[in-house]
């Protein structure tokens, strides 16, 4: 059985109740569905089945190792925008020959390491990007592949803070700049043009603005091939959304087989690099109600999990479904969840109506992408544990942090050593 389902009432992932998860592994807790991931891979991977492809996981949406390795094994290829999401892949097995290595900041360290590993390809961002790539590779006697992350000043009409390809935003080379910075990277000797990159934004719930930024891409592809550029790829980005409330998510397959078959007489290889779409609606948080807090103008259910678990709704204001565990009979009354987090913002959902009572779990669904990966250490607290749901076995796939870990880098000053 894949997915959230009720067993006697009993919320369970995969059929494991995640009431028995939540005490043994304690709260909060992320708890992930291999069987949800791994078919949602599927999904691009055979959507796309009609043309040469590669379906690259963007690693910062979730980017534990075991579940960077079920992609690997998949035959995923990665999108990491950081030497640390390099490292990663690295360490779970993934192939470096099918990275390639998305970001505007990329420092002289990231490249080089980049560059020693042979990763597919770099998705660069900006001209000053090109010369230091160039000259990395140069010294490193290494030619560096590259395809460039063009603008294509289309509003994905998603949040402002998610939104990435309009000209305002700080991604990608503009544009009406893309010829001349693709001459310029094809005079570059220790650089071979491989493709052309666009990532719009994230969340993304109507297809239009995508089939817009193809309809740049080839736009510009065509431009290039007059000036003698020839391209292998097309990379149309991440972006994919999922349902938190009642959003309509494109299908995923119908999109991925219209675009195979828009592709497939161009000839050029399709890549793409979801993330939140692959990993989001496969993981809940769960987390235990501390105190039912009901002195004030609001009723507020105070439980064990934070902004420093999940920061979503505080930094976007999105919007997760709450779900109790496992129902005890309470009355539904309603509510404000909020962690122990000592600001305001910190509040898991506003107005919900649920039946608890202090002691019970609570399922914060949805909650797979951008969770764990966003998590900080914020009033000392440690990283909750990872679990993923594998068949009949709960795994435990990140051990929570100890508090020793939280400042064991940090030193105190040594007033005698100084004088
Ligand atoms: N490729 C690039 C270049 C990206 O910047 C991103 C996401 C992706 C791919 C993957 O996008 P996805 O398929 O996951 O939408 N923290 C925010 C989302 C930030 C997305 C950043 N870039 C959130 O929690 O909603």
């Amino acid at each position: 059985m894949s997915g959230l389902s009720r067993i006697a009432g009993e919320l369970a992932l995969d059929g494991m109740k995640l009431s028995e998860v939540a005490r043994k592994f304690g709260t909060p807790c992320y708890v992930y569905s291999r069987s949800m991931i791994e078919s949602a891979y599927r999904e691009f991977d055979r959507g796309l089945a009609g043309v040469d492809h590669l379906v690259c996981y963007a690693v910062k949406a979730n980017s534990n190792l075991a579940i960077l390795d079920l992609l690997a094994r998949l035959g995923a290829g990665f999108d990491i925008v950081s030497g640390g999401e390099l490292a990663r892949v690295r360490a779970a097995g993934g192939r470096a020959d099918r990275v390639i290595f998305s970001g505007v900041g990329k420092s002289q360290s990231e490249i080089e390491a980049a560059l020693a590993a042979d990763i597919h390809c770099f998705n660069v961002e900006s001209e000053p990007e090109l010369e230091r790539l160039d000259a990395a590779a140069g010294k490193a006697g290494k030619r560096a592949t590259v395809s460039l992350r063009i603008n294509p000043d289309v509003d994905a009409r998603t949040h402002p803070y998610i939104s990435t390809g309009l000209a305002s935003n700080k991604f990608g080379i503009p544009f009406g700049r893309a010829r001349d910075a693709y001459r310029r990277a094809a005079s570059l000797s220790n650089l071979r043009i491989a493709g052309i990159g666009c990532h719009i934004g994230s969340q993304i719930l109507d297809t239009g603005p995508l089939d817009e930024a193809l309809d740049r891409v080839l736009e510009l592809a065509r431009e290039l091939a007059a000036d003698g550029i020839k391209l292998e790829h097309l990379d149309l980005g991440g972006g994919f959304g999922i349902r938190y409330r009642d959003e309509e998510p494109p299908d995923i397959g119908a999109y991925c087989r219209r675009l195979a078959e828009r592709l497939k007489p161009t000839g050029y290889r399709v890549m793409l690099e979801p993330g939140r779409s692959i990993v989001g609606a496969a993981g809940v948080l769960l987390t235990r109600v501390e105190y039912l807090k009901l002195d004030k103008a609001k009723r507020f259910a105070v439980v064990d999990a934070s902004m420093s678990e999940l920061i979503r709704p505080a930094l976007y204001e999105s919007w997760h479904e709450i779900v109790p565990v496992a129902g005890r009979g309470a009355r539904a009354e309603t509510y404000d969840i909020v962690g122990p987090v000592c600001e305001s913002s910190d509040v898991l959902g506003t107005d919900r109506s649920l039946a608890v009572e202090a002691g019970d779990f609570l399922a914060i669904l949805a909650a797979g992408a951008y969770g764990m990966t966003m998590a900080s250490n914020y009033n000392s607290r440690p990283r909750p544990a990872e679990v993923l749901i594998d068949g009949d076995r709960a795994l435990e796939i990140r051990s929570r942090e100890d508090v020793a870990s939280l400042f064991a880098l940090e030193k105190r000053i040594d007033d005698a050593a100084a004088r």
